[in-house]
This record gives structure tokens, sequence and C-alpha cells, in this order.
């Protein structure tokens, strides 16, 4: 088996810190295809007839895709889907709060989050505002990488039952972060405001969030482990974005990455999995090309999708959680994810033909099925194979500590999941 030099998984860190909300993360891998040539099309603009390489944006979401001179509106695509967004914590509409002269900032938990991992630590906040902009509006981006909001821990003294129970957090009471003391007068639009530079009657909503502003790092005795918030999944958009830019114009399909946002809240968005942007650009490159819908059906039956998201490493405190024939290593390769119930979207055909990628790439490839007595994740790839009608396989890094707040990967499987993909975009 061949080795990495682990630096591809170095050169991810900055990428992981300059992307602490789906916006950011839209934004960071928009500037990597547009270096390499991409063009984006504003989603209100005709679809170009002639080849090139492009991307439309929508929201917290992205497509990205090449076509050849021998592009024809049936040929079939390679697609790679991922999902921008992770759990955390997200500012509410009135959120100036407080309890006991402490001045706090009242957030919503958003999708299925450690709680655990959010207490004690360095919290910055980041998104999107949307001001006033004479008659109409402007969205700008926004990042506080100062450590402002702090969700501090009960003392053991006043929690006895804790050795017992275990932590037992209520989402609504016990996740309130604080930011300061005393004086209110001030709101929260009003530090909105500052940090951006506009007047405070200017700022009409916002999506913020909350984000650990310890960098990403490699770690461990001989720098085996990936840390960093959001592996789960700006792993794979990374890593789909640099196989997408490697495989240049493609081989015989058209290769193409979807980036999604709201995958942890269920998909079910304008810009969600659920939504209509894949199956509309994928009918739009077709109608571009003179294709109808007859055509469009033609392409989606020689298509193949990769649903690239974190899968779940064998925890070594925790192995009885594990299936125990299939057992999963990092730094053992990307991982093929298969569920008979259709959690993921593997199947015979796409699972062998993954495997096939990952031999052309010299790629080791693992196997994960959950415990038949544990209820099982899921992905976008059930989603888009439902919609799309588009043969899918579910694969992914290894990973640990998923939904915390601060994840832990392997530090060789990102450039062998870069490798297969791009293999795959190829085939
Ligand atoms: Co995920």
């Amino acid at each position: 088996m061949r080795t990495t030099d682990r630096s591809f998984t170095a050169g991810l860190l900055p990428r992981f810190d300059a992307s602490p909300s789906p916006y950011h993360a839209v934004a960071n891998v928009a500037s990597t295809l547009i270096n390499a040539g991409y063009r984006e099309i504003p989603e209100s603009d005709e679809f170009p007839e002639t080849p090139g390489s492009f991307l439309v944006r929508r929201g917290g979401s992205l497509v990205a895709w090449s076509t050849s001179v021998d592009t024809t509106s049936t040929t079939g695509y390679r697609i790679v889907g991922a999902h921008t967004d992770s759990p955390n914590l997200r500012v509410k509409p009135q959120p100036d709060t407080g309890a006991a002269g402490w001045r706090q900032l009242g957030v919503e938990i958003y999708g299925g989050a450690l709680l655990n991992s959010w207490l004690d630590r360095d919290l910055g906040l980041a998104g999107r505002v949307v001001v006033r902009d004479g008659g109409s509006t402007r969205t700008l981006p926004f990042t506080d990488r100062r450590p402002i909001l702090r969700i501090p821990q009960l003392a053991i003294h006043l929690d006895r039952e804790i050795s017992e129970r275990g932590l037992l957090l209520n989402r609504q009471t016990h996740m309130v972060p604080v930011w300061a003391v005393g004086d209110r007068s001030s709101t929260f639009v009003d530090y909105l405001a500052e940090a951006i530079d506009v007047a405070a009657s200017d700022v009409l909503s916002w999506d913020a969030m909350a984000f650990d502003i310890a960098p990403a790092c490699v770690a461990g005795l001989d720098d085996d482990f990936l840390v960093s918030g959001r592996i789960d999944n700006l792993l794979s958009c990374f890593v789909a974005a640099d196989a997408l830019v490697g495989v240049g114009e493609g081989g015989p399909h058209v290769p193409m990455i979807c980036l999604f946002d709201h995958e942890e809240v269920g998909s079910v968005s304008a810009s969600g999995a659920a939504g209509t942007l894949l199956e509309s650009t994928v009918a739009r490159i077709g109608a571009a090309l003179g294709g109808g819908i007859d055509e469009l059906a033609r392409a989606a039956s020689s298509s193949v999708v990769v649903s690239a998201d974190g899968a779940h490493a064998t925890h070594p405190n925790y192995v009885d959680r594990h299936e125990k024939d299939h057992l999963v290593a990092v730094n053992g390769g990307p991982v093929l994810k298969i569920n008979a119930n259709q959690r993921y979207a593997t199947d015979a055909e796409s699972a062998a033909e993954f495997r096939l990628v990952c031999e052309d790439a010299d790629v080791p490839l693992q196997e994960f099925v959950s415990r038949t007595d544990l209820a099982c994740g899921s992905t976008i790839g059930p989603l888009t194979a439902g919609r799309l009608g588009m043969a899918v396989v579910d694969v992914g890094c290894p990973q640990l500590a998923m939904h915390s707040a601060r994840e832990m990967a392997g530090s060789d499987d990102p450039e062998w999941f870069r490798d297969a993909l791009g293999a795959f975009l190829f085939r």
C-alpha cells in the first residue's frame, strides 16, 4: 500500500480555520475553483452553450462542473456530493438575555450537536448579516475570531449527580453563552453593526453562529491525527473541490461537485439536498446543450454519485458500539458505507464501481456497517438517489467524535480520498 507524505492534510488546516460557517465554506471553495479557471454563473443568467468550467452558488450551497467539446445533452455525470453545514449554536432573533448580572446571548442548537463539547471553550462568532441598502438589501459576511463567548460548565460541587448519572444538559437552559457582565444598554445588534461597520438601524437580520476559535492542527505522537471543528463535513468539501480541479475537463463524463447546506437538519430547504439545486442545474446544463426530458433521463441513467461524508472509525474505548467484523481504522483509507435499510444509498453495483476506482488510484478501501441493533446515521446519498434516479455510493474518511465542536480524523486519509475522488470524477 502506498503511503502519503501528509502535506495535503497540512494544507487543509487553514481552510478549516477560514470556514466557520457554510457561507464561508462556500466562499472558500468558490475561490479555489475560480483560481483554477472556473467561472461563476448567477442562477438568474442563461447557462453557457460552450464548454468550460462553471459554478453556481445558492446560499450556503455550491455546484461546480466542467464540460468539454465532447459533452452532449446525453453525457452522464460523475458527481461528488457533500455538505457544508455542521452542528453548532445559532444566535436567536432577540438574543439579548441574561441572569444574575451576566449578559448572555440566546442561541438555538443547530443539528445534532454533542452539547458537552461546547462547554468551557473559547467561542467566536461568524455567519452573514443582511443590511439595508437604500430600498433594498445587501448580504455581508461576518467573522469575529476573538474568544467573545463561553458556556461555563457547572462546578462539580454544585452537580452532585454528575458521577452517577453523567452530565445532563438541557438545550434551552444550560447552553446559553455568557459574553459580558454589568451594563446592558448595548445590544447584539449594536455589536454586529460595529463588527461590519454599518449603522445599527441598518442591520435587518442575520445567520450568526458560534465556532471554536482553536485552530485546526495535526496531532498525536506521530502526527497521525487531523483535529479540527467541522471535519464532518468540510473535509469532504475541500477534498471534492481539489479532486475536481485536478481532473480538468474530466474524462468521458461530466465531472461535478455539489456541496449542500442544511444536511444536519434534514436537507429540506431551498439550498439543501432535498431542494431543487442539483436537479435544476443538471437540467439546465442539458437544456443549454439542446437536450430535453428524454436526454436528461438518458444522462441520469449513465451517471454515478459519490455521497461523501464522514464515516465512524472504531472508537478504542467503545469497541462494543461497532460491528465486530467491520472495524474501521483511521489512516486505513476511505470507507464504503453500507446499510441494507437504505440509510446509505450504496448498493452492490455502486460499491463495485467505487472499489474499481480505488484500485485505479491505488487507495485502500474499508467497509462500514453499523450494528444492526443500533440506529444508523444517514447522508445526502439516499436523497440524491431518490431525487435524481442516479446510482449513488456513500463513502467518507474515517473519524471520531462526530458532531463534537472539535472532531478528529486521520492525517493519511484525506490525500487517499482526494485521489480516489479524482479517479472517480475522471471515469
Ligand atoms: Co455529515
